[in-house]
């Protein structure tokens, strides 16, 4: 596995996997490898030749009491994990490479950022469409994965990549879980014992909603107070956000009906911790 620090050498690396008629998948990151991770890369290594994992803790997506400093980091590790799961070449960029003096250009979203962690983490989505831009235009992929779990991030993606008329496609694969059904997380590293039980209302008050769904309920309202309500009562937890919406706007909705995501943002402690489940009703 090739160990690229410069757009130079990863553009390099592209080029001649071009030149010998290879299709290219990327897999943006910032480390700290779980078994989502992982589908990500054994995926993109199914459906395209060679596989390029950027590895980079993006500054411009965290606000200035978030955890950039505590973000979790092992390089050896991530090396290890990538290159046992097939990774062709890892792509860690310093702030220096990305961000150069003089860097003034930024992506912006509209409209879909209104809501969820565009609201609780100002300029968070401006700082992802930023650097994920950056990251397709430096390594020109044919596919893009990603995780649902940032089903927002995922609706943002989507969206920048057809609005700037960009070749990539994106591909979203499912959340993969804990086998207690916590959604894997770099930051559940950060849970003490206690905030890792406490963190399976997360899921479980999701599993709550979809059952209740099934059953028929269609009001909104009253989905969003009963996740509300699974989650206040858990002592150690403290809600960020709650929301019921339709798709794929995640617009305001009354009843539910096509498209519909219950997201939540949850603090255990210190850490943030988000979850979400999609259907179609
Ligand atoms: O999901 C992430 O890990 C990050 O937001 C991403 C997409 C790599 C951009 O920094």
């Amino acid at each position: 596995m090739l160990i690229c620090r410069t757009i130079a050498e990863i553009k390099d690396f592209v080029r001649t996997a071009r030149g010998a008629g290879q299709t290219v998948g990327l897999v943006p990151t910032m480390g700290y490898f779980h078994a989502g991770h992982l589908a990500l890369m054994e995926e993109a290594g199914k459906t395209c030749d060679v596989v390029v994992v950027s590895l980079y803790v993006n500054p411009m997506q965290f606000g200035p009491r978030e955890d950039l400093a505590q973000y979790p980091r092992d390089f050896e590790r991530d090396c290890a994990m990538a290159r046992e799961a097939g990774v062709d070449a890892i792509f860690v960029p310093t702030d220096e490479e990305m961000y150069p003096q003089g860097f003034a250009t930024y992506v912006e979203v509209t409209g879909l950022t209104d809501r969820l962690c565009g609201q609780s983490r100002p300029g968070h989505f401006r700082g992802v469409a930023t650097v994920v831009t950056k990251l397709l235009n430096i390594v020109t992929p044919d596919r893009a994965f990603f995780g649902r779990k940032d089903a927002q991030q995922a609706l943002v993606i989507q969206r920048l990549v057809k609005d700037l008329n960009m070749d990539q496609e994106v591909v979203i694969l499912p959340t993969v879980r804990e086998e207690d059904g916590l959604a894997m997380s770099s930051r559940n590293v950060y849970l003490t014992a206690e905030q890792r039980r406490d963190a399976l209302v997360l899921y479980r008050s999701l599993r709550a909603f979809r059952e209740t769904v099934q059953r028929g309920e269609r009001d909104a309202g009253k989905l969003r107070g009963m996740i509300y309500d699974l989650i206040a009562a858990v002592p150690g937890a403290r809600p960020d956000y709650v929301e019921v919406l339709g798709l794929p706007e995640l617009q305001p909705i009354e009843i539910l009906q096509g498209g519909v995501i219950a997201a939540v943002a949850v603090r255990f402690g210190n850490t943030r911790l988000i979850d979400n489940v999609i259907m179609e009703v």
